[in-house]
């Protein structure tokens, strides 16, 4: 970070900072020069540049960190169903893998996040900026892959062979029983016992009562809980996206009926306050270090965390930062924190934006409905630190 006198602001050092600069001075020595430069400046404009800094919906001089989860792209169904017309079909990479689609979609997001903090992260991959972590799951490791061969393509320097323009670039994973961060998966004996007592709870409403019916009849099998209605949702979501044609029967259920159930139980891991203690301590923790590493400059080249997970985790954080609504995150959905610095009043603070899928060219800014807006760092901190045990073990009687 250096303090730059002309604009009174922090700023990265940044390669961008060369062609701002020439955007303002006008070089004396020659006014051919100075025409060369301002008929770049405006070529520049005319081919988007400025247009795209305009349309950056944030103030660049203030962003200090980026924190993003997203979700992996397109997988191949991961459970079949008792009468399921595809339950041999052969799909060439297995259950639960990522498609040629889903890979196309992370590079997408890749590229419009490359895009879209084009001032601030810097082009070329240094270790230091950017730490990514994923769930040990096949597709979100391979998501996040394509996700960093859109964000850091090799700049010359960074070719290593001449027919592979892409660069390796590290991702972190913990296996799946030690995963508490991304995944969520490590077993917590309390968060499991509430979990089920408010499944049996949503699975008894009377409202539900007749889906269940009509999908038990259907698919030959039990389906008496939303969380079949989940697993059955998701594997018909994705026979069609691989193009199979579905049972006439699911017309009259999917999407529409069963979509409600699908996100309440989404949302049960993280339903209320106690769950999410226990569900999103561990990320809320690792968050909060390393906002307060860049507050307090110990950290200040590290600008960006990535974390490569699923729609639960994608629902977990949502619900954590105090949102009810239930949602549905699509392949690729993204949260995004921003961490920001208003220099002239010596003050941090937060911004939370959500992308629906790798689609959207601009992520929709959400107002934290705990917070005031703007957010800040201060009062983010409490409230991420209500949802921290001290010690993780013992809440959840391991
Ligand atoms: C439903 O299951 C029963 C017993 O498991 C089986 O005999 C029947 O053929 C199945 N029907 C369909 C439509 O799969
Ligand atoms: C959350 O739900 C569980 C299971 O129903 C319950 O035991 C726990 O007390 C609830 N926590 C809060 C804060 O409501
Ligand atoms: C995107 O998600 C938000 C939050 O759930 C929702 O309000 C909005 O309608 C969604 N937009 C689209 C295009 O799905």
């Amino acid at each position: 970070m250096e303090y730059d006198n002309d604009e009174n602001t922090w700023r990265r050092p940044s390669s961008l900072k060369l062609e701002q600069t020439a955007c303002h001075t006008t070089p004396r020595r020659s006014t051919t020069i100075a025409v060369v430069v301002l008929g770049l400046a405006v070529l520049s404009c005319l081919l988007g540049y400025c247009v795209l800094s305009e349309s950056l919906p944030y103030e660049s001089k203030t962003l200090r960190l980026v924190i993003i989860l997203f979700r992996h792209g397109a997988r191949t169904p991961v459970n079949s169903y008792k009468s399921d017309p595809f339950k041999n079909y052969q799909w060439p990479d297995g259950l639960g893998s990522l498609t040629n689609a889903g890979k196309l979609q992370l590079y997408e997001l890749g590229k419009k996040y490359r895009n879209y903090y084009a001032n601030f992260i810097p082009e070329e991959y240094y270790e230091k900026d950017v730490y990514i972590k994923s769930s040990d799951k096949s597709r979100c490791l391979m998501s996040a892959y394509t996700f960093l061969a859109a964000l850091y393509p090799p700049s010359e320097r960074q070719l290593w062979h001449p027919e592979i323009p892409w660069q390796p670039i590290p991702v972190h994973s913990l296996p799946k029983h030690l995963d508490d961060i991304v995944a969520q998966t490590k077993p917590c004996k309390v968060w499991k016992s509430m979990y089920q007592e408010l499944l049996d709870e949503k699975n008894a409403d009377p409202k539900f009562a007749e889906l269940f019916d009509y999908l038990s009849k259907h698919t030959n099998q039990s389906m008496r809980s939303v969380l079949d209605v989940d697993f059955l949702y998701s594997t018909l979501l994705a026979q069609q996206d691989a193009g199979l044609k579905l049972p006439e029967w699911t017309k009259n259920v999917f999407p529409n009926k069963m979509r409600t159930p699908f996100m309440l139980s989404l949302a049960l891991l993280s339903y209320n306050k106690t769950l999410q203690r226990l569900k999103v301590g561990p990320i809320l923790a690792e968050i909060k270090i390393n906002l307060q590493e860049t507050v307090n400059r110990a950290n200040s080249d590290r600008s960006l965390f990535l974390y490569s997970g699923h729609d639960v985790n994608v629902v977990a954080l949502w619900r954590a930062l105090g949102y009810e609504e239930l949602l549905e995150p699509e392949y690729g959905a993204s949260l995004v924190l921003e961490l920001h610095e208003e220099v002239e009043q010596d003050s941090f603070f937060v911004k939370l934006f959500y992308r629906n899928n790798t689609k959207v060219e601009i992520p929709m800014e959400l107002n934290m409905p705990f917070c005031d807006d703007p957010c800040t760092y201060k009062r983010f901190i409490q409230h991420i630190e209500s949802l921290i045990p001290a010690d993780w073990e013992a809440e959840c009687q391991n």
